[in-house]
């Protein structure tokens, strides 16, 4: 039997705006150990070996932040805090339902064009 793969990748946005931007973003003062917070749940609970969080660039999801993008599944959380990651742990990552207070509206996430119907919208 193979090494086995991760049941799931956990990127979560570590960028900030930079002072002067519009807000909010997904690190700040308020927020910084939420990264920190995520790891630490997960080795408490003695999943890290089988769900991969990841410190991630912007997501493009800014005004909703702070944000992580569940993997797969494609599922982008927002206006994150402890108490939200921890639920989602439990619930999603453990539980296998995702926690749908928490998921971003269809209105900023909704299907996803496929690379080649964007080059062919693009005329390429
Ligand atoms: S700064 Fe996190 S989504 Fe852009």
């Amino acid at each position: 039997m193979g090494l086995p793969q991760p049941a799931f990748y956990i990127f979560k946005c570590e960028q900030s705006s930079p002072p002067g931007m519009p807000k909010p973003s997904c690190v700040g003062p308020d927020t910084q150990d939420l990264f920190q917070h995520l790891a630490q749940t997960l080795m408490q609970k003695g999943i890290i070996g089988t769900v991969q969080p990841i410190r991630s660039a912007c997501l493009n999801r800014c005004n909703a932040g702070p944000v992580m993008l569940v993997e797969p599944g494609h599922t982008m959380y927002t206006g994150l805090n402890k108490d939200k990651i921890s639920r989602i742990i439990d619930e999603h990552i453990i539980g296998g339902k995702p926690v749908d207070e928490y998921i971003i509206p269809e209105e900023l996430w909704d299907d996803a064009i496929t690379p080649s119907e964007m080059m062919k919208q693009m005329g390429r």
